[in-house]
């Protein structure tokens, strides 16, 4: 069975108000987006990585890095639209039933026993499934005045992370369905729920954040020079 990886790596990263897009930004010496692409190339079973970049990104090729196992695409206007232009990218050599790994640009935190680990559980699943971690805080739900409306039960609720990983059919479908009823989804998995499937959750690290602002900088620069940026 084959298995691919998509990085989306086409935002241009707003809610950190940097002018360097946050996959390019440096922790611990090296961009973001290289500490992503390797951890992914450390996964021999990982037959093609499709990186997916911004129709203008000028920074990508400063970087001069190349694999034989790693081809670049560009991407759309949201997340899911650069996700749907990666799986263009292998429709003719993907099988139907071949795995999908998709994992975002920006969580340069992710560990190899992480990754392995959900290929492994979800090897024999018809579905596919995804990293995700239970959420500790209490959870609000705040009005457009900023008062508190409720509280969520935070019993059953889990942090979505990447990768997520599912079959190239399903997978294909489901964006196409979501690009086609212009339904915005933020994760691979939003998009296989709303076929009626259920995506299968493996717990996955806390420590696998998605750098959004500048603090999320420094978190990720403390995780990766205290485990070692090759783990
Ligand atoms: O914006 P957000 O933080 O959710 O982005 C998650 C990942 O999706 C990032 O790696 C970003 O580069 C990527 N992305 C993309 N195409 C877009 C928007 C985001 O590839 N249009």
């Amino acid at each position: 069975m084959t298995i691919w990886a998509i990085l989306p790596a086409a935002g241009i990263g707003r809610r950190m108000g940097s002018i360097t897009p946050k996959q390019y930004i440096s922790v611990c010496g090296t961009p973001v987006l290289v500490h992503s692409i390797k951890r992914l190339l450390a996964i021999e079973e990982i037959e093609q990585l499709v990186v997916v970049l911004q129709a203008d990104d000028t920074w990508w090729s400063q970087l001069n890095f190349h694999d034989p196992r790693m081809s670049t695409t560009w991407g759309g206007d949201e997340r899911f639209n650069s996700v749907l232009n990666g799986l263009d990218a292998i429709l003719e050599r993907a099988e139907a039933d071949d795995w999908v790994l998709v994992h975002d640009a920006v969580r340069p935190c992710v560990t190899q026993a992480d990754i392995r680990k959900l290929i492994l559980e979800l090897s024999g699943h018809s579905v596919g499934g995804l990293l995700a971690t239970p959420i500790d805080d209490t959870v609000k739900q705040v009005g457009v005045d900023e008062h508190v409306v409720g509280t969520l039960d935070r019993n059953g609720l889990w942090s979505a992370l990447t990768p997520q990983m599912f079959r190239f059919e399903l997978l294909y479908k489901a964006l196409s369905n979501s690009a086609t009823k212009g339904i915005s989804v933020t994760d691979e998995a939003s998009a296989i729920e709303k076929l009626g499937f259920k995506p299968k959750i493996v717990m996955g690290e806390k420590s696998n954040l998605k750098i959004t602002h500048e603090a999320d900088l420094i978190i990720a620069e403390s995780f990766l020079s205290s485990k070692g940026i090759e783990s």
